[in-house]
This record gives C-alpha cells, structure tokens and sequence, in this order.
C-alpha cells in the first residue's frame, strides 16, 4: 500500500536562473578521443543539452580525435543522426535551430592515437581554435577510448606539451582529463595506470568517471542524510538490520561480449557502481562539502571493509549466470548464446556479495550487494532494513509477523524514497498492514529531464571533482574485489547458466541470504 506523502514543488525561476550563473561552464575546448558509442550516445546528447540549458559558454569548442577519416562536415553529419536518436525526448523533434548553433562548436581530426602525428595536428587545430575563444580557455580531454590505450595516449599528451602538469589548481588557463571507466581491471593494473597519469598530471587535473556518481538519486543520498536531522540517529548498528544494495538490468551484455568476457559482474559494477553506492550509504558526514572531505570519508568506508578469505569466499559471495528465459514475455538468448562469448564460458553475469564493514557504527551489519544482467526488469535500489521491534505486544494471527521498518532509495528508475511502516487497518480488530511514505521525484519536480553525463561534464568545466574518484579510493575499491575475483577465477562452475534470463537470480542466492535470516527484497 503506498501513500504519497508528497505534493508538487515548483522550482521557482530565481533559483534556475542561479543556477545558470553560479554552474555556467567556464570557457574551454574540450578534446574527446574516440567516436565510438559513448560519444554519441552520452556525450554529445549531453553536450547539446547543457547548450540548451545555457550551461554552456559561448567561447566553447569540441574537437574529437579518432581513426575514421572524417573532416568536420561529415563528422558534423553524424553527430547530428545520433542527436535524432539520443537527443533531448529521444531526439524527437530535433530543434533545427538549436543544433545549428551546437553544429558551429564541432570540430573533428581524424588520426591514429598512437602516431605522433596525430598529436602535431591537434596541436595545430587547438592554437587555431584557442585564437577564435577571447574569453581565454581552458583544455579538457577525454578519454573515451578502449581503456588499453589510456597508457599511450596519456604519454602522447604528456611529451608533445600538448597537455602540460598544472600544479596549482587555481592557475590559468587549466588543463584536465577525464579518464572513463574500467580504471585498472586489478589492484595492480589500476596502481600502474595511476602512475602513468601521475606521471603526466597532478591529481587535481584528474577526473575519474564513475557515472553512477552523476545520477541526481546518488547525489541526493549526501543531502538526504546530512541535511536532515532525524536519519542520521538511527543510521546505525542499534537500528538498521541489513542494508541491501541492488543493481538489476534487464538487458543482458548487447553487442559488448568481448569486453564482458574478459571482465564479469563484479569488475563491471561492483568495483565502482555498487561500491560507490555502499560507500555514499556507510560513510561519515564529511566536514564540509568540498571534494576531499567527501572522498576521504568514502575511502574509510572502503578500507573498514573486512577482506575475505578463500576459506569463508562460500559465506561471503555466491554468483550467477543467465540461461535462455523471457523477457518481457519475448525469448531471449542465455548468455552462452551471446555474440563473441564462448559457448562454455565461465564469466559470472550475476553476482550476490556479503560486506561487513569493521567499524564503530556498522559492525556486524551486513551490507549485501548484488547486481545481474537479463533479470526481470531494469532498478537501481539501495535499501535499509531496519531492525524488527524487541517485543511483539500485539496478539498477531498463526504465521503473521510483523514486517521490519525499510527505508528504500530509488536510484532509477521511478527515482525517489519511501519508507514502509506498519498500521492498524481500519477495522473493530487489530489488524495490521505494511504502507509506503512515498516520495517521487517525477510527482514533485517533473521527469529527471539530465542524464549523469551533463553533470559529470560540467563539474569537469567548473574543476569540481566530488563526483569523480580518487586515486586512493580507485585502489582500494579493487583491493576490495580483487579477492573475490580472483578465487571465483579458479573454479569451474557446474551449473552455469543457473538462473533462466527474467528471473531474480539464481537460487543459490536466495540460499544465501537466507542463512543470514534474511531475504532479498523485491524492488
Ligand atoms: C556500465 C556497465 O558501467 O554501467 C554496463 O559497463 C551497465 O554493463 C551500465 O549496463 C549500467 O549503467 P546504468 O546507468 O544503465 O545503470
């Protein structure tokens, strides 16, 4: 039963126009390499409604480098299609003369990252188009390439000058890079790509993608505990049961099965997505609301986390893989049957973890963490359960218990928060029933109309590096998963694929759960 507990707030005009003043980018080219499906799918749609929202300044330029030999009007051309699939309400409509003003922003060279050449022409076109910015610029690049040529490209940067160590950040003009997700694929991999970028940058010049950490419902998580006062006392061991952290996707790996092979559930979304989210949740109220306090609160977090033996892996972690199923009551394939996956592959698609953080406020709280491909529908939930009350005065029919209080926040999608509590259903007995206070974010402010990107991006343009992760806490988040990936690498699974596609997951993980009295919650 829900009952909605919240009306609409309209926004008031001041605060939108404050907004565009305080969070107006300041004036830059950005520099992407790669045309792939991250540039077209995120990051120029982002682009292109930050420009609509007037978040961007008008001594802006793009200038994409990559392989395909394209000059600017057929590069143009393609952004301009992907706009009318990815853009603004699906692109319905595109706003002709919006894009023609966007169009005159796009700049494009086509070359290979690993030839010096390449880096001389940008040197070039960055002088030319410096020279058309009077506002002065700053440099922003962006790696959205395969992550194994961060290394070369980083190196390319740093010696032909092109993107020069800044170390004080308030010198000008600026120069940063955004460097995307998988940072490392190990504890050792992500050490040596930070000590690639060190060599080349100072930390403040780096901005570690995590987009999770762009979702308006990820944010909010800091406003909703640390800007009300009666969350935080019972935001602890004496209150709260377990926490359960889900990721459920209904889609299964698409067209990525090389890259998914390779990595599983955990290095995709546990290492970052899941942890981000387990961090945000446990962590202590920062001592302000500036970057490194943020980031040094959520490192404690991750370095609290008790590492798991080998011998006790069975307790602390069960895993999946989809068969063929039904979605949406259409057949889908099992992951098996998947474009360039092998036809025995071992690669987990469905992972359930058991966190316990070795602190005062969360000692023996479990956190459970799960997150599979092809289940039955897409949702992103972090849910606090709180614990069931000491004693039960109330005479409850044979096999009724009282449900425990849960608080649950809705990452995506239906964003928003409700609490569940019990009441006496009208009546002469005493006849109880679990409700939902319910806030949603659609009911109270309109649709989330801005995907992560559009933030991430300009928090990028503004140096402001909150949502993005550290070097330290990139390291210690894969000395988190390492373990479990590395004992789960050397068994043979049997019973692959062991949860059919439109399922919750594999019973295995219901088992689990449920030797810690518990159950998985349905979202
Ligand atoms: C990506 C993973 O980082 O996050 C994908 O590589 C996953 O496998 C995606 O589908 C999920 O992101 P979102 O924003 O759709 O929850």
């Amino acid at each position: 039963m829900t009952a909605r507990a919240s009306l609409a707030v309209a926004v008031p005009e001041e605060t939108r126009v404050h907004a565009q003043e305080l969070r107006r980018a300041e004036p830059c080219t950005l520099i992407i390499f790669g045309a792939g499906d991250l540039l077209h799918r995120k990051l120029m749609p982002s682009l292109f409604h930050l420009m609509g929202d007037g978040l961007l300044p008008d001594d802006f330029a793009v200038i994409t480098v990559a392989r395909s030999q394209l000059d600017d009007g057929r590069f143009r051309t393609q952004v301009r299609d992907a706009l009318k699939t990815f853009g603004p309400n699906g692109g319905a409509g595109l706003d002709q003369e919006a894009w023609g003003r966007f169009a005159t922003h796009l700049h494009y060279i086509s070359g290979g990252l690993d030839d010096p050449a390449t880096y001389i022409a940008l040197r070039q076109r960055l002088a030319e188009t410096d020279a058309t910015l009077p506002g002065g610029s700053g440099h922003l690049f962006y790696l959205a390439i395969p992550p194994s040529l961060y290394p070369e490209t980083i190196n390319h940067l740093a010696e032909s000058g092109i993107a020069p160590r800044v170390p004080d950040p308030k010198q000008r003009p600026w120069v940063r890079i955004i460097v995307e997700k998988p940072f490392g694929q190990s504890l050792e991999s992500a050490v040596a790509l930070n000590a690639c970028v060190r060599r080349a940058f100072a930390e403040h010049q780096v901005y570690r993608i995590d987009h999770y950490l762009g979702k308006e419902t990820v944010q909010n998580l800091l406003v909703f505990r640390f800007a009300n006062s009666i969350f935080e006392p019972v935001w602890n061991r004496q209150h709260v049961h377990h926490v359960q952290i889900t990721a459920a996707e209904s889609v299964g790996v698409e067209h990525r099965g090389k890259y998914y092979e390779e990595a599983g559930v955990v290095r995709d979304m546990f290492q970052n997505h899941l942890l981000q989210l387990l961090t945000m949740t446990a962590m202590e109220p920062p001592v302000t609301f500036s970057a490194d306090a943020v980031r040094d609160e959520k490192v404690k977090v991750l370095r609290a986390i008790r590492s798991i033996a080998p011998a006790v892996m069975h307790d602390y972690s069960v895993r999946g893989q989809y068969g063929p199923g039904m979605i949406d009551g259409k057949p889908v394939p099992g992951y098996r049957q998947e474009l360039d996956v092998a036809p025995d592959s071992a690669t987990a698609t469905y992972s359930a973890v058991r966190f316990m953080i070795d602190n005062w406020r969360w000692q023996d709280v479990p956190f459970y963490l799960r997150s599979g491909k092809r289940m039955p529908r897409r949702t992103t939930e972090i849910a606090i359960q709180f614990r069931k009350p000491p004693h039960v005065m109330f005479p409850l029919p044979e096999g009724q218990v009282i449900e425990p209080n849960a608080l649950a926040i809705r990452v995506q999608p239906k964003e928003g928060i409700a609490l569940r509590f019990e009441v006496k259903m009208p009546g002469v007995e005493v006849q109880m029933a679990s409700v939902d206070m319910d806030f949603g974010y659609a009911e109270s402010f309109g649709e989330l109309d801005h995907d992560a990107y559009e933030t991430l991006l300009l928090d990028c343009m503004l140096g402001e590096a909150m949502l993005f992760t550290r070097s330290d806490e990139v390291e210690v988040a894969w000395g988190v998963v390492d373990p479990i990936i590395a004992f789960w690498a050397n068994k043979r699974p049997d019973h692959f694929p062991n949860y059919p596609a439109g399922s919750w997951g594999p019973t295995v993980a219901d088992e689990f759960i449920a030797r810690e009295g518990a159950r998985w919650r349905e979202p």
